[in-house]
C-alpha cells in the first residue's frame, strides 16, 4: 500500500551529518572491528559523565513527585534563574517571562521557524551551517538564502550579507560558536548595524557551545545590544555544558510575545520538559560548576592533541578551534572530496567523520572531527589516519 504523506513532507530525507554514523554502526556491526568515531555531535567515554550532583537532584525531584504534567513555558525557578543569572550579560534585562523551556535546544528552533516563517518568507542561513534549521524553513515553505562564510576563518563577508539582506527577509540565523567549525562570530556589533536597518528582521542566535570556549575567549552575542535585545532569539541547551545530551532539555530567550507563542506551541506538542528532568537542570546551572570548569580544561587539552595530530597526517591542515569540540580541516592536500575522504577513511581505515559538504556547499574540501572522547581513541585514530594516507 502506498501512504498519500504531506506534501510539505517530501524533502523529510535522513539527516546528513548522520550518515557517517549509521555506516560506522553498520561496519562495526558486520565486521566487528573497532571504529574511531571521530563523527558523533556528542560525549564519548568515561571523561564526560553528567556530574553526579546532576544525577542525585534527579533522583531527589522523582522522589519528591515531579513526576505529573507540568504544561506552561517552564518550572519557574528555573525560568527565573535564567532571566536573572545566565542572561544576565547576554541580553540585559531579560525578565522570566522572556524564558521558555524546550525539549533541546533542536526542539527550540524548530518551534521558532514553524512559528515565525511562512510561504515566501525569506531566511538567512550560514554556508557552512547547521542542516535541521532548514528542514522546517523548508517545510513552512520559506525560501532559503545562504551566506557564505569566509573560508579559513569562517567570519561573514559583511558585504555579502547586507546585500542578501532585504525588507523579505524574515530572519537571520547565526550560530556561536560556530558549528561545524568551531570559530567564533567576531563581530556582531557590525552584523547588527545590517539587521537594524530592516525594522521587521529578527535573529535567531543558537548558541549551544556557549560555555564550551577555550584559551580564556569569551562568549559575545547580538542579543547583547540593547537594540537587538526583542530582535534576537536566543537558544542554548544542557546538552554540551553538563553533558546532558540525551537528557534533551535546553531554553529559549526572546520577547514575551514569541514565547508566548511559542508556549502554546509547546504544550499543544509535547506539553512539557518532563518536570524532573527541569528539576535536575536547575542544580546544573545553580549548582557547582567544576564540572563545566574541569571539561572545558580537558577539552581545551583534546582540542590541542587533535590539532597537533590531525596536521601531522599528509594532507591535511587544521587550525585550533576557540570553541565548541570539534575541529574542521582543510582536506584538500588529499586529492579527495570530502565525501570521498569520509568514504575511504571508514572503509580503510576504520575512522569515521563528517564530510564538510554535509553542512553545506561552503564545507567542499573540509572535514568534521570531534575531539570529545578518550586521548587513545585520539592517539589511534590520528594513526590510523597517517598510515592511510603516507600510503
Ligand atoms: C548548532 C546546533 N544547534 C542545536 C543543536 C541541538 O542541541 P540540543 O541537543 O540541545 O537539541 C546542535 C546539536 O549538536 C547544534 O550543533
Amino acid at each position: 500500500m502506498g501512504y498519500n504523506f504531506s506534501k510539505r513532507t517530501n524533502h523529510f530525507t535522513l539527516p546528513k551529518q548522520w550518515a557517517s554514523m549509521r555506516v560506522a554502526k553498520q561496519l562495526e556491526e558486520e565486521t566487528g572491528k573497532k571504529i574511531i568515531h571521530f563523527e558523533k555531535g556528542d560525549y564519548q567515554g568515561d571523561d564526560f559523565e553528567t556530574p553526579q550532583h546532576i544525577l542525585d537532584a534527579t533522583i531527589e525531584a522523582l522522589e519528591a513527585g515531579y513526576v505529573r504534567y507540568d504544561p506552561g513555558p517552564g518550572l519557574t525557578e528555573l525560568r527565573e534563574y535564567i532571566a536573572r543569572e545566565t542572561m544576565k550579560d547576554r541580553r540585559p534585562g531579560t525578565q522570566p517571562e522572556d524564558v521558555i523551556i524546550t525539549a533541546g535546544a533542536k526542539n527550540a528552533l524548530t518551534m521558532t521557524l514553524l512559528t515565525l516563517l511562512e510561504d515566501g518568507d525569506e531566511v538567512v542561513f550560514p554556508n557552512p551551517g547547521y542542516p535541521p534549521d532548514e528542514v522546517w524553513a523548508k517545510y513552512a515553505n520559506a525560501k532559503i538564502h545562504h551566506t557564505p562564510l569566509n573560508k579559513g576563518d569562517w567570519q561573514y563577508d559583511l558585504a555579502k550579507l547586507d546585500k542578501m539582506i532585504t525588507d523579505k527577509t524574515k530572519l537571520l540565523i547565526i550560530n556561536t560558536p560556530q558549528r561545524p567549525n568551531g570559530q567564533l562570530v567576531e563581530n556582531p556589533e557590525e552584523i547588527a548595524e545590517i539587521v537594524l536597518k530592516h525594522p521587521d528582521l529578527l535573529v535567531i542566535t543558537d548558541e549551544i557551545f556557549s560555555q564550551v570556549i577555550y584559551d580564556g575567549k569569551e562568549h559575545k552575542t547580538i542579543a547583547s545590544i540593547p537594540e537587538m535585545k526583542d530582535r534576537c532569539i536566543v537558544i542554548d541547551t544542557w546538552s554540551k555544558t553538563y553533558a546532558m545530551t540525551g537528557w534533551r532539555i535546553g531554553f529559549a530567550v526572546a520577547n514575551q510575545e514569541i514565547i508566548t507563542k511559542l508556549s502554546i506551541f509547546l504544550q499543544d506538542s509535547i506539553t512539557n520538559v518532563a518536570a524532573f528532568i527541569q528539576r535536575a537542570a536547575f542544580e546544573a546551572i545553580s549548582g557547582p560548576q567544576d564540572w563545566t570548569i574541569e571539561k572545558r580544561e580537558l577539552l581545551q587539552d583534546k582540542r590541542d592533541l587533535m590539532v597537533k595530530g590531525l596536521n601531522e597526517v599528509p594532507g591535511i591542515e587544521c587550525v585550533a578551534p576557540p570553541g565548541s569540540f570539534y575541529c574542521f580541516p582543510d582536506i584538500s592536500g588529499t586529492g579527495l572530496t570530502s565525501q570521498e575522504f569520509t568514504d575511504k577513511l571508514v572503509v580503510e581505515a576504520g575512522v569515521a567523520v563528517v564530510a564538510g559538504t554535509a553542512f553545506g556547499t561552503q564545507g567542499e574540501g573540509f572535514s568534521r572531527i570531534t575531539y570529545a572522547l578518550s586521548d587513545d581513541d585520539i592517539h589511534q585514530g590520528i594513526e590510523r589516519m597517517k598510515k592511510l594516507f603516507a600510503k
